[in-house]
């Protein structure tokens, strides 16, 4: 079942032909001087410090080698938290609305010790993730689409015994509301691959700067590509984006079946997928495309047929579990053409029962 569940990426810059407005986005430099606001070059985003969302920490600048790999100047600074088991960000935002939260992690050597730390990342009260620094030169991120039920949310970091906490950015993104809805719970960015594609983007290819990639799923699977223009490319709510739209896969054995699956870690994670899709063809009278989707065997969506240049994106109304998960698309009967994909988001739920605000000693 070939497809791995960790990711740490080293972004790839995306090319900038134009700057567009940043609308619901808050682009946090953890560690930058008080007053920082400026525009990342090779981004287009604009990013400001985070002296007004923390009154503790120390400020740290990654290895001067490391400042020379990495381009993108929001990575140069961090903020550090020998003091205090727990020290938190507090960041207002508008209640009730749909986020995508992100925390970046760069540990650059930058105390000189040559000693990755591990520690917990907590949203309000609720463990979120426990970070392992992998590689020092690696930025390492979390990402959760999450409705805060507050005014602000809380993000902190927690001193488990193994090395002084740290974080480098913080990023929010407004997402549509009634996009990436559950049953119960937020969602925890399991896999998102631009199928089809050699290379990583995030915004301006992704209005919402999601991080795309190209993922390592070990399928036999031919690429496609077609040039699609902006302007003639039709978006649904969730916007995957003409760049991301314009590759996708299908199976090289064109009478297979494009499988894709994973196996949980847990048999009772939940999971929620995003399947987008756009024909890249154009298709001629006699030229028909059509597949059926199955999960774990059983029919999900029939008939479909993805529309030339504008995209349909298949999802699940609700989570999905198993043991195993295997989704499976199936070139139908009056198929002449195989099934294709352009892109996969995988989530997996993230239950936040405690409360939105840290209650300890620590909180600002
Ligand atoms: C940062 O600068 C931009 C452009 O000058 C301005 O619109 C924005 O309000 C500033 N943000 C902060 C937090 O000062
Ligand atoms: C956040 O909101 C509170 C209450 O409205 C306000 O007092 C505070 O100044 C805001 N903080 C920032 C950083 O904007
Ligand atoms: C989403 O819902 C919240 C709360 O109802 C509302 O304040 C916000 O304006 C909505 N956002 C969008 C983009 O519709
Ligand atoms: C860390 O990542 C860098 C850059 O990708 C790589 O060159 C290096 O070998 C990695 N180090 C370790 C210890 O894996
Ligand atoms: C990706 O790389 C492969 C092998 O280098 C090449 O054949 C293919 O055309 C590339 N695909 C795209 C979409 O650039
Ligand atoms: C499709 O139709 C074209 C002409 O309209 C014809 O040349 C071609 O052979 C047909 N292809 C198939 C698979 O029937
Ligand atoms: C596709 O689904 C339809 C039901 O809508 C079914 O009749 C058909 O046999 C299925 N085709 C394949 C190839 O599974
Ligand atoms: C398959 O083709 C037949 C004959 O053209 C047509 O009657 C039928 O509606 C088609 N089925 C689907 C699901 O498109
Ligand atoms: C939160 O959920 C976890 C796992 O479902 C459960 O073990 C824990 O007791 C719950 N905590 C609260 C405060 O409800």
């Amino acid at each position: 079942m070939g497809m791995s569940s960790t990711f740490i990426g080293a972004l790839v810059l995306v090319i900038l032909i134009q700057a567009k407005g940043q609308p619901g986005f808050i682009s946090i430099d953890c560690g930058a001087e008080a007053g920082a606001n400026y525009t990342e070059p090779s981004l287009q985003i604009n990013y400001v410090s985070d002296e007004n969302f923390i009154n503790t920490g120390v400020r740290g600048t990654i290895a001067s080698e490391e400042i020379n790999t990495h381009a993108q100047q929001q990575l140069w600074r961090l903020r550090s938290f020998p003091e205090g088991k727990t020290n938190c960000y507090k960041i207002n935002i508008t209640r009730g609305s749909n986020y995508l939260i992100r925390t970046l992690f760069l540990y650059g050597n930058y105390d000189g010790r040559n000693m990755s730390p591990q520690f917990d990342l907590l949203l309000g009260a609720n463990l979120w993730d426990t970070v392992t620094i992998q590689n020092a030169s690696i930025t390492q991120f979390n990402e959760i689409i999450h409705v805060p039920l507050l005014d602000f949310i809380q993000i902190c970091l927690v001193n488990t015994g193994n090395g002084t906490p740290f974080i480098t950015a913080i990023e929010l993104r407004t997402l549509k509301n009634d996009t990436y809805v559950t049953e119960s719970g937020s969602l925890e960015r399991y896999l998102r691959c631009d199928l089809g594609s050699n290379r990583s983007y995030r915004y301006w290819a992704d209005d919402y700067d999601r991080f795309w990639f190209t993922c390592d799923i070990k399928e036999v699977w031919t690429q496609l590509s077609a040039s699609i223009s902006d302007d003639s490319f039709f978006e649904n709510d969730y916007k995957p984006g003409a760049t991301i739209m314009s590759t996708a896969v299908t199976p090289a054995n064109g009478n297979a079946p494009l499988v894709i699956g994973w196996e949980p870690e847990h048999e009772t994670d939940e999971f929620y997928v995003y399947m987008h899709f756009t024909e890249l063809q154009v298709l001629t009278t006699n030229q028909t495309r059509q597949f059926n989707i199955t999960m774990n065997g059983e029919l999900w969506f029939s008939n479909f047929s993805p529309q030339y240049m504008s995209v349909n994106t298949i999802y699940s109304p609700s989570g999905i579990s198993g043991k195993e998960i295997k989704f499976s698309l199936e070139r139908t009967e009056n198929s002449t053409l195989p099934p294709i994909i352009n892109a996969i988001e995988i989530y997996k739920v993230k239950q936040f029962n405690q409360s939105d605000t840290f209650q300890g000693h620590g909180s600002p």
